[in-house]
C-alpha cells in the first residue's frame, strides 16, 4: 500500500487486510512491553492544519509503538501562520526525513493533492480532509463493529447483512462519507437520517437508504447507531435548525435510548456534544464504543503505517517476524 487516502477507492481485500493486521496490533497491545521495533528508523510526520485530539494523538501512540520517530506539526503557531504553502510546508518536511506523512486539512481532497504532487516521496495517509473522508476512521468503526459481532473470531470476517444507522450532520462528515462506502463495500446495509437540510445533494448516488425520521428508524431496528457530531464550524445558520430543535428531533435523548434495543451498538466518532446529538446515559452505557473505538483506533493505525512502511517486505510473515 502506497498511500491511504480514501475508504472509496479502498478494496475489499485492502480493506479486509488493513482489519487483519489490526487485529494483530491489537494482540500485541494486550502485552506487557507493547512496542514492537517495526519501524525503527522510520520517521512519520504528523501534519496537522485542523485541530485534533483523538486522531492526532492516536497516530502519535501508534507509531511510537512500532518504534518510529515522531514529528509533529501543527499549523497554529507555525510558518503556516506566515503564509507558507502546502507544498512548502510539506517540502521543508521531506527535507527532515519524513517516510509517512499524516495530513489533516480543512481543504477536501489536499491528501490526494500532497500523494500525487511530486513534492514529497513519503506515503502520505489522510487523516480527514474537510468533509471528503477520514478513512482510518471508518476503518477503526468497522473494526469496532467486527469485534463486537464476531469477538475472537472476526479475522477475515466482513459486515454482510449488518444494518447500520447514521445518524446527523451528513452534509459536513468525512466521517459519514468513509464509512459508507467502507461499509458497502464490507457488506453492510446502510441507512442515513438527517434534517432535510443535512443531507447532500449528491445522496442519490450513494449505497444508502435516506430518511428525516429518527423515531421511524429506531422503530424499524438497526444493528449500530452512529451518532454524528453536529460541525457549527462548517455549518451556514440560515441551514441549520436550531439546536433544539435538533435534538428534538434528531439527538439520541434518554426517551430514544430507552427504545434501542438492548443488542443495539452505540456510536459516535468524537468529540461528542452531550445533551445535543446524544446524551449521557447513551454515550456512556455498556451498548456504547466510543471508547472503544478510541483504543481500536490505534490498532488500525498501527496497521494503516505498518502497511504503507513495512508492508511490501512482511507481506507473507507475520509482524513478530520483525521484533529483533
Ligand atoms: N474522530 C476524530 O477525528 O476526532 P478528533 O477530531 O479529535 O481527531
Amino acid at each position: 500500500m502506497r498511500h491511504l487516502l480514501d475508504t472509496k477507492t479502498l478494496s475489499r481485500a485492502d480493506a479486509l487486510r488493513i482489519l487483519d493486521v489490526a487485529e494483530d496490533m491489537a494482540d500485541t497491545q494486550q502485552r506487557e512491553v507493547k512496542k514492537l521495533p517495526t519501524l525503527r528508523g522510520k520517521t512519520v510526520v504528523n501534519l496537522f492544519f485542523e485541530d485534533s485530539t483523538r486522531t492526532r494523538i492516536s497516530f502519535e501512540a501508534a507509531a511510537k509503538r512500532l518504534s518510529a520517530d515522531v514529528i509533529n506539526f501543527s499549523a497554529k503557531g507555525s510558518s503556516v501562520s506566515k503564509g507558507e504553502s502546502l507544498q512548502d510546508t510539506a517540502q521543508t518536511l521531506q527535507a527532515m526525513g519524513a517516510d509517512a506523512v499524516v495530513i489533516r486539512h480543512s481543504a477536501s481532497g489536499a491528501p490526494r493533492t500532497l500523494a500525487g504532487s511530486g513534492w514529497i516521496s513519503a506515503g502520505v495517509v489522510n487523516a480527514g480532509d474537510g468533509t471528503h473522508e477520514h478513512p482510518t476512521q471508518a476503518l477503526l468503526d468497522a473494526f469496532t463493529m467486527r469485534k463486537r459481532r464476531h469477538g475472537a473470531g472476526s479475522r477475515g470476517q466482513d459486515l454482510a447483512g449488518l444494518r447500520v444507522t447514521i445518524v446527523g450532520d451528513i452534509l459536513h462528515s468525512r466521517v459519514a462519507r468513509s464509512n459508507v462506502w467502507l461499509l458497502h463495500t464490507l457488506g453492510a446495509q446502510v441507512r442515513l437520517v438527517a434534517p432535510p437540510t443535512l443531507v447532500p445533494q449528491d445522496v442519490s448516488a450513494w449505497p444508502v437508504h435516506v430518511g428525516y425520521d429518527l423515531d421511524a428508524a429506531i422503530a424499524e431496528g438497526s444493528d449500530v447507531v452512529m451518532m454524528l457530531r453536529i460541525q457549527t464550524e462548517r455549518m451556514h445558520a440560515a441551514f441549520f435548525p436550531t439546536e433544539r430543535e435538533y435534538s428534538r428531533y434528531w439527538g439520541l435523548d434518554p426517551e430514544r435510548f430507552a427504545a434501542l434495543g438492548e443488542g443495539t451498538m452505540i456510536m459516535h466518532p468524537g468529540p461528542m456534544n452531550r445533551g445535543l446529538e446524544i446524551c449521557s446515559q447513551a454515550a456512556d452505557s455498556a451498548q456504547s464504543t466510543v471508547l472503544d473505538q478510541v483504543t481500536n483506533g490505534v490498532s488500525v493505525r498501527m496497521a494503516a503505517l505498518y502497511l504503507l512502511l513495512a508492508g511490501e517486505r512482511t507481506a507473507t510473515a507475520p509482524i513478530d517476524a520483525h521484533t529483533n
